[in-house]
């Protein structure tokens, strides 16, 4: 099998090469946390990029933040999203342009990824105002980035795919189980590494840590469930799951915690069906 084995180096090394998060954007994220701003400053801070705007615009729109009335100018967005949601598609726009890709490694054709991350994105901030769970935005960003360590992996991986699906099926292995095994790292400690590097906090590392082994998250361990059976849902619905996918079963500690039963998760895939619509996250 043509698969090297990673050294740390090697991983350091490959999270390097991610572009950086441009000027403009990173601004916004200060704006966002910056608690003497107003509603005006920071469309005035949003609108200096184009693309940024029309993604929020977009996004903001898509039924899946619940607004009855169409979002048409970024101050109308500031003020009924509020400034940790503004955050959060900011953020969104920077990453679509990595998940947006096509992963060969992993099976995915472009656009997959994307979509599954805003599913699982959209999925987590629900199931966390249902829970109760503070701040619902962490768990949104958490759901984005959970698979972002495959943007970096899939090159590693490439090549290699029929043949992890082979040994995965045959072993009725889920797919990380075999990336650690050859690589050395899974996509979700890759993940956790490029969270890190970006500056997010420790819980919303842990939670991309451990997206497929919740039951191990120490720091919050209420985000590491959310954000697990939100992936699970929306890997169930067969969204752009590529090898991913494969033995990937609900965590049943998630549930308790949750206080999910099997029926709780039924009516989530219902709620969420409308997501797996294909031009449900179109950006630009
Ligand atoms: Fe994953």
């Amino acid at each position: 099998m043509a698969v090297t084995r990673l050294t740390p180096e090697d991983v350091v090394a490959s999270i390097a090469e991610l572009p950086p998060m441009p000027a403009s954007i990173s601004e916004v994220i200060s704006a966002c946390d910056d608690q003497d701003m107003t509603v005006g400053q920071l469309s005035q801070v949003v609108l200096r990029d184009q693309s940024l705007t029309a993604n929020i615009l977009k996004l903001a729109n898509s039924a899946f933040y619940g607004h009855a009335r169409r979002v048409t100018t970024v101050t109308e967005a500031v003020v009924l999203l509020g400034f940790s949601a503004i955050k959060s598609l900011a953020i969104s726009s920077h990453t679509a342009r990595l998940l947006n890709r096509s992963l060969p490694g992993y099976g995915l054709q472009a656009g997959e990824l994307w979509h599954h991350s805003m599913c699982v994105a959209f999925t987590a901030r629900r199931v966390a105002v249902e829970v109760h769970l503070a701040p619902v935005e962490e768990a949104f960003v958490a759901g984005l980035l959970l698979d972002i360590g495959k943007t970096v992996l899939s090159s590693h991986l490439e090549g290699a795919f029929g043949e992890v699906m082979r040994v995965a099926a045959e072993r009725h292995a889920p797919f990380h189980h075999i990336e650690a095994e050859l690589l050395g790292f899974d996509h979700a400690e890759l993940g956790a590494r490029i969270a890190a590097k970006w500056s997010f906090p420790p819980e919303l590392e842990e939670a991309i840590r451990f997206h497929h082994d919740p039951a191990q998250a120490t720091l919050k361990p209420m985000l590491s469930h959310v954000v697990h059976v939100s992936d699970v849902a929306c890997t169930m619905l067969g969204q752009g799951i590529g090898g991913d996918g494969l033995a990937y079963e609900v965590c049943p500690e998630s549930l308790e915690a949750l206080a999910f039963d099997q029926a709780r998760m039924m009516r989530l895939m219902d709620e969420i069906a409308p997501m797996m619509d294909s031009g449900a996250f179109g950006i630009d």
